[in-house]
């Protein structure tokens, strides 16, 4: 089954302010790279090729002077604005045309992954049989949705910010669901914030006994960014990480080309118009890898 992309890079970004004050929160750097760079890698990964990009007002115009059609990396994207924050949740009923009857899986523009994507390879090889959350271990779980298990792995509940959590398995901000979650979302009932929480889509699968739970393993990376302390977190790793390899991470125009989703011919062309800089030779240093078959 087609698998589509949804961004969800909306919100106020009101815990960086005043970084915020003009740009979205998904359009900081996080050391080289616009942020939502990480997550559009992580969907490019997947092998995920039609992406719905979903921000405010405000905002929208900026992803598109950004990011375009996606043509020069061989992918199609699509803008959606959501008029006031109204949960992620929402996500769905925005994308309720562009999701039709497909698989979609949507990623949080604010949530970075790094490693080995077996987790979510796995979550898509299920052809839209209910729901695949993530669970992923971490020390202050309280600030995420919590994910409850049995003895025998099974999943007995998800609180969202929970004051006492019943587990250290957080819920990152990646989603997998049948095309039928559009209706879900619908009848979800708005919470006390006046939100359609992703949370109580995911309980309703879960009482549908259609959600799965995969854990993600200590080798994975999962980071947030939406404090000023994570935000430069999220950046040191980055660069600790290209740093040692000379590899980058999220390199949208590598990914593409590395994944044949455009030529050598187009990728010679794109880093040609780029400016002088890091990141032209950085990708100019991979056209040369990829011809010499390094
Ligand atoms: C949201 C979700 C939460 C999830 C988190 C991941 O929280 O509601 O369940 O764990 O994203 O980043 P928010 O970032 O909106 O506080």
């Amino acid at each position: 089954m087609k698998t589509k992309g949804i961004i969800l890079a909306g919100g106020r970004g009101t815990r960086l302010y005043p970084m915020t004050g003009v740009f979205s929160k998904q359009l900081q750097p996080v050391y080289d790279k616009p942020m939502i760079y990480y997550p559009l890698s992580t969907l490019m990964l997947a092998g995920i090729r039609d992406v719905l990009i979903i921000s405010t007002p405000q905002d929208t115009p900026n992803f598109e002077a950004l990011l375009g059609d996606g043509g020069q990396w061989g992918i199609n994207l699509e803008y959606a604005v959501q008029d006031r924050p109204g949960g992620i949740a929402e996500a769905f009923l925005y994308g309720r045309d562009f999701i039709g009857g497909d698989q979609v899986c949507l990623i949080l523009g604010d949530n970075l992954f790094y490693g080995k994507l077996d987790y979510l390879r796995r979550a898509l090889a299920r052809n839209g049989d209910g729901a695949t959350i993530f669970g992923y271990q971490v020390q202050h779980p309280e600030r995420y949705g919590v994910v409850e298990f049995n003895r025998d792995g099974r999943v007995l509940g998800i609180e969202e910010k929970p004051l006492r959590p019943r587990s250290k398995f957080a819920v990152p901000g990646l989603y997998v669901y049948e095309p039928g979650v559009v209706q879900v979302a619908e009848e979800v009932k708005p919470s006390a914030r006046g939100e359609r929480e992703i949370t109580d889509v995911n309980l309703e699968y879960l009482r549908r006994d259609k959600l799965q739970v995969e854990r993600m393993g200590r080798g994975i990376a999962w980071l947030d960014t939406g404090t000023p302390d994570s935000l430069i977190e999220a950046g040191m790793f980055i660069h600790t990480v290209e740093k040692r390899q000379g590899y980058k991470i999220a390199c949208l125009e590598e990914i593409a080309v590395g994944r044949e989703y455009i030529s050598r011919e187009d990728y010679a062309r794109i880093v040609a118009a780029m400016p002088n800089g890091t990141y032209r030779d950085y990708c100019a240093r991979i056209l040369q890898e990829i011809e010499q078959g390094l």
